[in-house]
């Protein structure tokens, strides 16, 4: 998590980033193996934030990027009596250029309602001359059925299990599994979540009623799951390109990438 937030911070140093995540746990995982590894010029440009993409404002910052607020002014005056953590809605961070949201954690939120009301957020978050808020998911033929899917890397092996689908409510488990190689150990469902598979016809329709001018969708097929049941690392079809397209036939799988315009 937030590795393309470091990329951003190192590549101009007038660049901030934020983060928001429900989990606590993905966070300060983020602390310990990212932000506190990338010197402190960067680190102090990234905010993480714990809470909910559906009450932004409430979500509490967990880091401590402080002379960084208090220098530029982000950080709004305080009470002597305020709470002495500072949530999302006391600062006055600059209008965003880009908000993502990836590794389909869309699917994560299960009614049109949350979805909308999430894409209002974004839209409210970014910067009207130009700011975009872009998304990936999947989808094919074999993402509707119960699926295992094993990667193999050098140290460890790599499963991603879909449990069966249901398809009224379009909802299934997806669980993802690690078998380290040195030493032996499994670790079972180290992440596990219930999952609503939009489609991309109601992510764009969601988009436009939040309010987004323009939705543009990039697409590739991605290699049969029967062919990558097994495989090794990511290079299986890494030279497929992402192409924008206005219609795709279907097939047995495909990744997008969805860009709202604001
Ligand atoms: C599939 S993971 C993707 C994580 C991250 N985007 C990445 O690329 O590593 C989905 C993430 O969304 C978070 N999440 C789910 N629902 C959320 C919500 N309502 N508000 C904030 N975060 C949420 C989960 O805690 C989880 O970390």
């Amino acid at each position: 998590m937030h590795f393309g937030s470091t990329e951003w911070l190192h590549s101009d140093a007038r660049r901030t980033a934020i983060g928001l995540d429900l989990d606590v746990e993905a966070l300060d995982w983020c602390m310990e193996n990212n932000v506190n590894k990338v010197g402190a010029d960067v680190s102090s440009r990234i905010f993480l934030f714990h809470g909910n993409v559906l009450q932004p404002l409430e979500a509490k910052l967990v880091n401590v990027a402080t002379q960084y607020l208090m220098q530029n002014e982000i950080l709004g005056d305080s009470e002597d009596d305020s709470p002495d953590y500072k949530l999302m809605k006391d600062f006055q961070f600059p209008a965003r250029d880009i908000v993502c949201a990836f590794n389909y954690s869309c699917c994560c939120l299960h009614t049109r309602q949350e979805l909308v009301s999430y894409f209002k957020h974004a839209l409210s978050a970014l910067n009207k001359k130009g700011g975009i808020f872009v998304m990936d998911l999947y989808g094919g033929t074999s993402a509707e059925h119960e699926l295992r899917m094993q990667r193999k890397f050098p140290n460890f092996t790599y499963v991603w299990e879909q449990a069966e689908f249901d398809i009224i409510k379009r909802k299934t488990r997806i669980s993802l599994h690690f078998n380290l190689h040195k030493p032996q150990r499994k670790i079972r469902h180290a992440f596990s979540y219930s999952w609503r598979l939009w489609s991309l016809p109601e992510i764009k329709d969601c988009l436009e009623e939040a309010g987004f001018q323009s939705v543009h969708f990039w697409i590739r097929h991605m290699p049969d799951s029967e062919d990558i049941r097994s495989t090794y690392g990511l290079a299986a079809g890494r030279d497929i390109k992402y192409e924008e397209v206005t219609s795709f036939q279907q097939q047995d799988s495909w990744n997008a990438y969805i860009v709202g315009v604001a």
